[in-house]
């Protein structure tokens, strides 16, 4: 699908509704997959914001992507009861065992990484979401074999 003219759309679909950026930059995601560097002048322009300030948006809600996910996505929760359950490790073992960082894409397209901030499954800390599956109790040998499960 062409970015700016399904972009438009989306903006059209919008029109005049009260803070609006949230879901146009919703449904932009569920269109692409992410938000294309391309469509943030053209949701700038038509909400009267700076690309600085889409982007800030963008930031502070842990939900969009600037770049296409890979294969799998793998979501570590990052919220207060997982931390004190040992996330910090966990994350920190997910990120050397995959070789990148929270956002980023393995080389191989095959797993993305990304935070979340409480998946509702506090009492099972640490959790996890993989492809859209709440996985709890996550330690590192845990880690390693939903890892190795990502084909
Ligand atoms: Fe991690 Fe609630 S804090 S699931």
């Amino acid at each position: 699908v062409e970015v700016t003219s399904r972009v438009g759309e989306i903006l059209t679909a919008h029109k005049g509704m009260e803070g609006s950026l949230l879901p146009i930059l919703h449904a932009i995601q569920a269109e692409f997959g992410h938000v294309p560097q391309a469509a943030l002048p053209i949701i700038a322009q038509d909400l009267n914001l700076s690309k600085a300030e889409v982007h800030g948006v963008m930031s502070f809600y842990h939900d969009f992507r600037e770049n296409p996910a890979g294969k799998h996505v793998l979501k570590l929760c990052r919220a207060e009861a997982c931390k004190s359950m040992g996330a910090d490790r966990v994350a920190a073992h997910a990120q050397k065992a995959l070789g990148i960082e929270w956002h980023e894409t393995t080389t191989d397209g095959r797993v993305t990484l990304e935070p979340v901030f409480c998946l509702g499954l506090c009492a099972c800390a640490p959790s996890a979401l993989v492809d859209g599956k709440l996985v709890g109790r996550v330690d590192e040998a845990k880690l390693d074999s939903i890892i190795g499960g990502l084909k």
